[in-house]
């Protein structure tokens, strides 16, 4: 006979075997749960390697189709695009993503035309087209700045950005996008985009607001793919602060009083407490975003044999639902899905 102790209570026999396990487990992860982020670029026959993103690509229309295939036959079937703008596009007003004949609006069209089943979603934001390289209208102050953290005298236009973003949400919008997802962090910009859309006949495309969006170094890699970084300041007058928890509390409010449809927290992994914080007050669902910086540690790490990649993907995107997000934003969407199918 085994020698055992009198103990009633014993969590183990939950662990015991995968059936168990599987019975019980209260995160399942499913591949329709996925947005796949894309780079587009301008071109044919292009499949450009993000040297800080292993894995990822700028792709021309022709391969973000063959893209687009890929993830449908692993049951993925949203994707968020991103444009690699040529810097003689770029001007102060980003006029360029406005246009209707842009990249980012022809990529969307074709996709929408090829696959008419697939969601897809359009990042409303004036970076990828700005010669600043900001998200808003740089403007210069003529008086120096008593603010001593920001050597510069750079400030961002909030109100004169908003024009900027509706008529950029509208191109998209008209292009066939689902969803428009400003991802900027002005203030008031998912009322003005709901209203110019709805007046423009729209009212079925969606917001994804980009409701907490953190200032983060995890979004260096993202900014090496599109050559979007700031070229002056940075971004921390309009993305949030990384040691507060209420904004993004308020932020969930105001964006639900705007219209938005679903929320988004970003960036994910070290901001498991916003996605529940956030979760719990909205009446909506809510997403996260895996960003650029926290894919290339997972990749990085497993390209050097640190930790196993494939459990490593599944438990970091698990964690990410677990903690309240319905909806997740990630470069590893394809792998994943293969490895859950
Ligand atoms: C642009 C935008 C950024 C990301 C998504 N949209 C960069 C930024 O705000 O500087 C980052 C995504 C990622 O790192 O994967 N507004």
């Amino acid at each position: 006979m085994k020698k055992t102790v009198s103990l009633p209570i014993r969590p183990r026999r939950l662990r015991r075997t995968s059936a168990i396990r599987n019975l019980i487990a209260e995160t399942k992860l499913s591949p329709s749960q996925f947005v796949l982020p894309a780079f587009v670029t301008a071109g044919r026959d292009k499949k450009e390697p993000i040297g800080s993103m292993p894995g990822q690509f700028r792709l021309s229309l022709d391969h973000l189709l063959h893209l687009a295939a890929e993830a449908k036959e692993v049951g993925v079937k949203a994707l968020a695009l991103f444009p690699q703008i040529e810097d003689v596009k770029k001007d102060s007003f980003a006029k360029e993503s406005a246009n209707p004949d842009g990249l980012l609006q022809t990529s969307a069209k074709e996709l929408k035309n090829k696959f008419p089943d697939l969601c897809v979603i359009t990042d409303v934001a004036m970076d990828p087209y700005s010669s600043d390289g900001h998200d808003g209208v740089v403007v210069r102050r003529e008086r120096p700045t008593n603010d001593h953290d920001s050597a510069s005298s750079l400030e961002i236009d909030n109100d004169a950005t908003l024009e900027v973003l509706g008529a950029m949400a509208l191109a998209q919008a008209r292009a066939g996008a689902d969803f428009v997802a400003p991802s900027d962090m002005m203030d008031g910009r998912v009322g003005y985009i709901r209203q110019l859309l709805d007046a423009d006949g729209f009212t079925d495309v969606g917001i994804i607001s980009y409701t907490a969006k953190y200032a983060s170094s995890f979004y260096g890699p993202f900014r090496d793919a599109l050559g979007s970084a700031p070229k002056e300041g940075d971004k921390k007058t309009y993305q949030m602060d990384f040691r507060n928890q209420k904004e993004a509390v308020r932020e969930t409010h105001l964006d639900i009083a705007e219209g938005a449809d679903i929320l988004m927290v970003k960036p994910a992994l070290a901001y498991l407490d916003i996605i529940a914080k956030v979760a719990a007050a909205s009446p909506v669902p809510v997403a996260a975003y895996n960003v650029s910086g926290e894919y290339a540690m997972v990749k990085l790490a497993a390209a050097q044999g640190l930790i196993d990649e494939t459990s490593a993907i599944l438990e970091v995107l698990t964690s990410i639902a677990r903690a309240g997000a319905k909806i997740v934003f990630t470069y590893h969407a394809i792998e994943a899905a293969r490895a859950m199918n």
